[in-house]
């Protein structure tokens, strides 16, 4: 395992492309490997967790062809096939849990395994309405951990409200469901990211979304993705590091390109401004280009429901930390099921830069330092967790430093995330 050494930066000057978003990339190589014929992928992910799905699939029967920096996938038209040997998906839920719901109607047996981060993580909430379409998966314990045995079956459509906010678990039901029998409707009472819908209206599937109070429902029609064109945006989630961080370093002016701007994935941003952030947001066409400069910050209030899959969280407990007054962090449970145990790594990072912060139920408070001048040198370990590992460099550079134990795992969704920050300096 690595250990990073941090300085702090006197100035962060220029322009970033942080990569491609994971959650489109994941899925435009599953679309394409399940559609007839080649489909093409601009700006994929080059992180690990995207390079495991890629893996998979190929060893499901798909073909990849990489032609400077276009990666071409070729789905077999009799469609995908078990593989003899494991499926490692690595450090990566989203490759588990969608290719459990695709693979639940592929023939033969599956065999998927993950990192020690992964196999404690709860496989439970994809499972259970997956055996309800008549899929068979067995794993470990009551929350069937992994390694999973998935064997292909016959699914039938199911009438499905997701107990917890989760794009992973519509996602799967979605995926199964494309080969079920009938109409499969999924209810979420919180609009997560509608990823896996968009794309696959994009590549001709029937898919209708209608919104259900504070919620939505999402009915899909079984079908076959057509191959397609795929240009995968900017990763919201990876920009909203630099956002945090051009906004809390003292002479800070960072521009982040080109970024995936859906509702549900821009929340952070509100956040931000709400804390008296200073950021330009520019519309282009879909996407937004994003500036964040110095900025003084004030606490604020924040529910999950603002931040669906609370992936932003640790980066807002840095900015917290260095905002003047006490940030409360609202309805923050499924924070204990990522990587590692966010709940408790958000604790640690805020007091390791020297602010109290403490916890009730489910929310969690940090006391900020009114800037990020005041933070203490730290050190910490980040236990397979990729955005612990780029929070916490985000900490050291803004502040006084710091020291990343295991900063390797930041491979997972951004193998160049260091160059990037260094380039800003
Ligand atoms: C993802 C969904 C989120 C998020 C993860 C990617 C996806 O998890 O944390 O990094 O691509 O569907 P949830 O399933 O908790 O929403």
């Amino acid at each position: 395992m690595t250990a990073v050494v941090i300085s702090k930066a006197t100035q962060l000057r220029g322009s970033v492309r942080v990569p491609g978003d994971k959650s489109a990339s994941h899925r435009a190589l599953m679309l394409s490997a399940l559609a007839d014929g080649v489909s093409t992928i601009a700006g994929l992910s080059p992180g690990l967790d995207v390079r495991g799905t890629s893996d998979i699939i190929q060893q499901l029967g798909a073909k990849r062809v990489d032609d400077a920096g276009l990666v071409s996938i070729e789905g077999p038209s009799a469609g995908l096939v078990s593989s003899a040997s494991d499926l490692d998906c690595g450090n990566s839920g989203t490759t588990m849990r969608l290719l459990t719901g695709l693979l639940s109607a592929v023939d033969g047996k599956h065999r998927l395994k993950g990192d020690p981060s992964l196999s404690q993580r709860p496989m439970d909430r994809v499972a259970v309405p997956l055996r309800l379409m008549g899929a068979e998966i067995s794993g470990v314990g009551q929350r069937v951990l992994a390694p999973l045995t998935v064997t292909g079956s016959t699914l039938r459509g199911i009438n499905y409200n997701i107990p917890v906010p989760s794009a992973q678990v519509k996602s799967a039901i979605i995926l199964a469901g494309l080969s079920a029998s009938d109409t499969t409707v999924i209810t979420e009472a919180v609009r997560t990211r509608t990823t896996t819908e968009d794309m696959l209206r994009d590549c001709g599937v029937d898919v209708v979304s209608n919104l259900l109070g504070a919620g939505r429902e999402v009915t899909i029609t079984p079908g076959r993705p057509r191959s397609h064109h795929w240009q995968v945006p900017a990763d919201p989630s990876q920009a909203a590091f630099f956002c945090v961080l051009g906004a809390i370093h003292h002479d800070g002016d960072i521009r982040v390109e080109n970024v995936e701007a859906s509702d549900e994935r821009i929340g952070f941003l509100k956040v931000l401004e709400r804390m008296g952030a200073s950021l330009r947001i520019e519309r282009v066409g879909a996407a937004v280009d994003i500036t964040a400069r110095s900025s003084q910050l004030h606490a604020t209030e924040i529910h999950s429901n603002e931040i669906p899959s609370v992936d932003e969280a640790p980066i807002l407990t840095i900015a917290a930390a260095a905002a003047s007054g006490t940030t409360a962090f609202r309805d923050m449970g499924e924070l204990r099921l990522k990587e590692s145990d966010r709940f408790e790594g958000c604790l640690t990072l805020a007091r390791s830069l020297g602010a109290r912060a403490w916890s009730e139920g489910d929310d969690f408070f940090v006391e900020g330092l009114g800037g990020a001048s005041a933070f203490t040198t730290f050190s910490i370990e980040a236990g397979l967790d990729h955005r612990i590992v780029m929070s916490s460099a985000v900490a050291g550079v803004a502040g006084n430093g710091c020291t990343i134990h295991g900063a390797d795992t930041v491979a997972s969704s951004y193998p160049h995330f260091f160059d990037d920050v260094r380039r800003l300096q």
